[in-house]
């Protein structure tokens, strides 16, 4: 099922340079809706259930230690076909690489600290809304 429906953080480092707006505006202008949002902190046990699928990987504890770091920027988004379409918004997972004019090229440093998450699934975006949201926190 597809469900028009995206699931983004913004990560410790764009809220500690200063960055949820400008990243906002974009995702504004890009024609999301955003249907709830929240600044939170994860916890170490958060954030590795939330990117269970990379424990095996060699980045897994530099990642945990810093989406753990200070608080991010959680929502969920809506649009046709969210999920492919944020993708392109933010670019790349290495900023280097990514298009101008992407979320990551405008404002992530590096591989690992590149600014925002976005789901790369509909099942995913779905999981992961509901890690973060209840259903009486959906609008
Ligand atoms: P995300 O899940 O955060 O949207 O990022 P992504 O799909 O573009 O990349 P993914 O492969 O899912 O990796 C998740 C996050 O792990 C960090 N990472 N570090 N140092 C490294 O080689 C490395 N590789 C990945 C990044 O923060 C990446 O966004
Ligand atoms: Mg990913």
């Amino acid at each position: 099922m597809i469900t028009n429906r995206t699931f983004t953080m913004l990560k410790p480092d764009a809220v500690e340079k200063g960055y949820i707006g400008a990243i906002l505006e974009k995702i504004n202008a890009a024609g999301f809706r955003i249907v709830t949002m929240k600044m939170t902190q994860m916890t170490v046990n958060d954030a590795e259930n939330f990117y269970a699928i990379h424990k095996e990987r060699p980045f897994f504890g530099e990642l945990v230690e810093f989406m753990t770091r200070g608080p991010i920027v959680a929502a969920i988004l809506e649009k046709e076909n969210a999920v492919e379409d944020f993708r392109a918004l933010i670019g790349t997972t290495n900023p280097a690489e990514a298009a101008e004019g992407t979320i990551r090229k405008l404002y992530a440093s590096s591989m690992g600290e590149n600014a925002v998450h976005g789901s790369d699934s509909d099942e995913n975006a779905a999981i992961e809304g509901a890690f973060h949201f209840s259903g009486r926190e959906l609008f």
